[in-house]
């Protein structure tokens, strides 16, 4: 009788009850959290997905479970029946949510034992990421990433919910595509079939979106998985997650009212936070002349500030050479941050040298006192006029870069948002969401001596510019925009190219000859000639999405089964060998094998 039987299926999860089920018989599943052995009376906190709570063994009850429970380690999988009762009064757990009550168990079953875990399964863990990672299915058991899966879940169903209220069409798109070497690199798939050939996984459904548009059905949308073979960093999986929409007979206008419709929707049933519509537009120049970046973090100012007119003809070289050499030299003004050591501007210096920047010039006032490294190669009126545009009064420390546009951009933009995480100003309750818009249409690549598309190469240029395309295509602006939150660019879209000569005119710019055109793309050329309406659409990182919302900044906290730095999948050991026999029906031979 002691036993807990096959028919006693769970009646609750751990947290569902509460003092209002006092008296009641309950069957419960779980995890052993931990165990404590008070002599007679022995305590189990039993874990679900829920979170936790306690179970009691009276050895007066029954001495068969009383000795199983004694039994019983961190991490045993345990099955539960008894009464629920209140813990009495000196007993209650004000900051557990079932902290008022216990089960006495009277019916109970060890269903599975356990091994010492290599990490404690507790809220906030600070073992390493490898040790998490190979070891995922144990990690996943922590709070935290079980509220993460489970959010991301809700939001999911809330973006489902929200386009197909808006007439929006889930079709799923194909993942064994042709390989299309614009963009980044593509993670190849050999086909058996046609030894030698290729598929390639698809890094957005782009193309395929896009002729569903052709054929009519107006409104799609689409949760899919996407792959780029790219370098990783926190908020950049191999593969990862778009929540990607298009839409025919549609503009800027239309795009962002329906996506600023859905955030605003997302935030009000997922967080409770009623955002504000429509969201600030910023122009792609502004946002880089403003904050040095086309994904500006707008919770605080610390604007950049031009001072290459006062720098060209300084005394100082470094500056006045930079200007004469087609460069500029900006700056910002760190309010306050005149308490920073040498050393602290020396680790700045270092991290502005990995953007690019030769250095990082300072200047400050500190109780009226003037430092700087570059003053005395100055005159006083030029210090003052630098002081004036930068606005820098007794307390602050304002930084200066001078190196080509592209550099100090970078170097400032990046150096702003680091200032401001290190003085603890960005509020994570803040949620700044921003369009930029006017993308640059392409972006010169010194390297290889060519434009290519900075969204894609199916992107519409602005109508106005369109002239510029043959005599100064750097110039031309796109009819592309990204939604911005809080310094993280969360999506991107455009309005599409819709006529063959548009396009053609587009693969000119890019150097794509006809040839190479008809090769590559000759399917949406030829599908041009048969009614295609003009559209657009978007897509949102969904593990970005969720991360931010959820107030993360590393998408992998977000993802069940996340890639590891170097993109291999540390729990399964991935990628690996494939199997002889395998390669030679494929007709691969490996000649370049990593070290073991
Ligand atoms: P884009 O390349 O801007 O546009 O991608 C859209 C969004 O996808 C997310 N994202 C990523 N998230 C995690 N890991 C990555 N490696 C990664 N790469 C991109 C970002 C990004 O804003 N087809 C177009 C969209 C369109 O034009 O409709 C596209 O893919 O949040
Ligand atoms: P130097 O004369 O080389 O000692 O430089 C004087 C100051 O200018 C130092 O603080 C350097 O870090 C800074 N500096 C050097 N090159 C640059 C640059 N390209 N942009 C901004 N500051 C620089």
């Amino acid at each position: 009788m002691a036993s807990f039987e096959k028919t006693d299926k769970r009646t609750h999860y751990c947290t569902e009850l509460s003092a209002a089920d006092i008296g009641k018989r309950v069957n419960v599943l779980g995890w052993c959290q931990r165990q404590r052995d008070l002599g007679s009376l022995i305590f189990i906190d039993l874990r679900d997905r829920t979170g936790i709570l306690q179970l009691a063994f009276d050895e007066k009850t029954d001495r068969e479970i009383f000795n199983m429970a004694f039994g019983v380690r961190a991490e045993y999988v345990l099955a539960a029946s008894g009464i629920v009762r209140s813990r009495g009064e000196g007993a209650i757990n004000h900051s557990m949510k079932t902290g008022e009550i216990e089960v006495a168990v009277d019916r109970f079953k060890i269903l599975s034992v356990a091994e010492t875990p290599p990490f404690e399964i507790v809220e906030d863990s600070n073992v390493n990421q490898e040790l998490r990672l190979k070891h995922r299915y144990l990690d996943l058991r922590r709070p935290e990433l079980q509220r993460n899966v489970i959010a991301r879940s809700k939001i999911s169903k809330l973006a489902r919910d929200y386009f197909e209220s808006q007439g929006f069409i889930d079709i799923e798109t194909p993942t064994l595509i042709k390989p299309t070497p614009e963009g980044a690199r593509d993670y190849l798939v050999p086909s058996r079939v046609h030894p030698g050939k290729f598929y390639a996984l698809p890094q957005s459904p782009q193309l395929y979106k896009q002729l569903l548009m052709y054929s009519g059905f107006d409104r799609y949308f689409q949760i899919a998985r996407c792959w780029r073979d790219e370098d990783l960093r926190a908020d950049r999986q191999p593969e990862f997650t778009q929540i990607d929409l298009e839409m025919s007979f549609s503009d800027e206008d239309d795009i962002i009212a329906i996506n600023e419709g859905f955030l605003k929707f997302l935030y009000k049933e997922f967080l409770g936070v009623e955002l504000k519509t429509p969201f600030p537009r910023m122009t792609w120049r502004e946002a880089m002349d403003r904050y040095g970046s086309d994904k500006p973090d707008t919770r605080f100012g610390m604007e950049l500030f031009n001072i290459s007119d006062i720098a060209a003809k300084c005394a100082f070289s470094v500056f006045s050479g930079t200007v004469e050499a087609g460069g500029s030299v900006r700056g910002i003004n760190v309010k306050g941050g005149a308490s920073m050591t040498r050393k602290e501007i020396d680790t700045l210096t270092e991290f502005v040298k990995t953007y690019g920047a030769k250095g990082l010039a300072w200047y400050k006032i500190a109780d009226g006192a003037v430092s700087s490294s570059f003053a005395k190669f100055m005159t006083d009126d030029e210090i003052a006029a630098i002081v004036e545009r930068g606005g820098i009064g007794d307390g602050d420390i304002a930084f200066f870069v001078a190196a080509k546009d592209n550099v100090v951009f970078d170097s400032l933009g990046a150096l702003r948002v680091r200032v401001a995480k290190k003085l603890g100003i960005l509020d994570p309750k803040v949620f700044n969401f921003l369009w930029i818009t006017e993308f640059p249409l392409l972006e010169y690549n010194e390297e290889d001596g060519r434009f290519y598309a900075m969204h894609h190469p199916f992107t519409m240029p602005m109508e106005e510019d369109i002239p510029l395309l043959d005599t100064d295509p750097g110039a031309v602006r796109a009819r592309a925009y990204d939604i911005v939150l809080n310094g993280t660019e969360l999506g991107g879209g455009s309005i599409r190219i819709h006529t063959t000569e548009m396009q053609n005119m587009m693969f000119k710019s890019l150097g794509i000859s006809e040839e190479e055109a008809n090769e590559k793309f000759g399917f949406l050329l030829e599908a041009f000639k048969y009614g295609v309406p003009p559209h657009g659409g978007l897509a949102y990182g969904l593990d970005r999405l969720v991360a931010l919302t959820l107030g993360l900044s590393d998408i992998r906290d977000v993802i069940a089964f996340p890639k590891a730095q170097n993109a291999s999948e540390i729990l399964s050991r991935c990628p690996a060998k494939a199997d002889g026999k395998a390669l030679e029906e494929l007709g691969i031979k490996v000649i370049k094998e990593e070290e073991e």
